[in-house]
């Protein structure tokens, strides 16, 4: 008997791998899904429910999507692509040059939007916003905790994995927008306490289950975005100084300039991806100072913990910032 050793793929924050496209497939109208595997059949690294990986392209784009496979498949990742008309060309570049075979670089997975145990689910999906509760689903079934899932989209035909979703009966409330209207929130204002509601979509979908969410206990919702959440005008509209602890250098950060870009033009990069402050990549811990938190990932109460930063888009509050990097 031969035995053949095979060593996982490994990267670390910092490092990127290369996947091969093993399949690409039309999974509904203007949604596009891959498979992507190790060239060499090589595990890839472990993933939870709600990770994303960063893809980057032959073209140099990056782009974030969700794992929406088989958590437990080691040796495949599955994401799913929406067309997006007036998008920035990394969906049309996946539609239309990305082929079988072709190779894409990832870094990940990372979770900003991971599953916390509860006594109940309430999930809510809106058109492509499915793909990280997909894999949610599957858990908090092994979890033995009860669900439900409303999943609304402009058609039938443009929602993807309604076969895979038809197995889990009327669990799942299936809302095509042209058939139905808006979708129906007031299972969200009318949670059971225990319930944790996972949600993710378009901004007025988001805003919708925040606003019938407003009554429930503060950290029941979770909601993960496709776009940076508006913010206003920064705290302050002057220099500040961030002190890097591990490099021991102090960059001065001037209005306008990010602190991810100041500390890199002081030599020390810090790994980024969006640069919108969504997709985590950059994420800092924060060792003292008052951060003006403007990222699109943190709950009220994660930011007045005050522990984790996002140096593409946060700032300063306080003359002084002192980050772990
Ligand atoms: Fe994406 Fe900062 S690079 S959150």
């Amino acid at each position: 008997m031969s035995v053949t050793t095979v060593t996982p793929v490994t990267p670390t924050q910092s490092a990127k791998v290369r996947l091969r496209v093993r399949r690409k497939a039309q999974l509904a109208k203007g949604v596009c899904g891959l498979v992507l595997v190790d060239p060499d059949g090589r595990r890839l690294p472990d993933w939870t429910p709600g990770s994303h990986v960063d893809l980057t392209f032959a073209n140099g784009l990056t782009r974030q999507y969700s794992l929406c496979g088989d958590r437990w498949d080691p040796h495949r990742y599955e994401v799913a692509v929406l067309r997006e008309p007036g998008g920035r060309g990394g969906s049309a570049y996946v539609h239309d040059v990305l082929a079988e075979g072709d190779s894409v670089e990832i870094a990940g997975p990372r979770n900003n939007f991971a599953l916390a145990p509860a006594d109940r689910y309430l999930f809510v999906a809106g058109g492509i916003g499915i793909t990280p509760i997909l894999p949610m689903l599957e858990q908090a079934e092994l979890l033995g905790s009860p669900w439900n899932l409303l999943y609304g989209g402009r058609h039938r035909s443009s929602m993807a994995f309604l076969d895979r979703l038809a197995g889990w009966g009327d669990r799942v409330e299936v809302h095509p927008q042209d058939e139905h209207g808006l979708l129906d929130l007031s299972a969200v204002a009318g949670a059971p306490p225990g319930t944790k509601i996972y949600c993710c979509g378009p901004e007025p979908l988001l805003t919708a289950v925040r606003e019938a969410a407003a009554n429930l206990a503060a950290g029941c919702l979770r909601t993960e975005r496709f776009a940076a959440r508006e913010q206003g005008a920064p705290v302050r509209t002057t220099s500040f100084t961030v002190k890097l602890a591990r490099s021991g250098a102090t960059v001065t950060v001037p209005p306008g300039v990010s602190i991810l870009d100041a500390v890199a033009e002081a030599g020390v990069p810090i790994l980024a991806s969006c640069r919108q402050g969504t997709c985590g990549t950059c994420e800092t811990p924060l060792l003292a100072g008052l951060p003006d938190h403007r990222d699109s990932l943190l709950n009220e109460q994660e930011r007045n913990s005050g522990d984790l930063f996002y140096p593409c888009v946060s700032r300063a509050a306080s003359d002084h910032l002192v980050l772990d990097a």
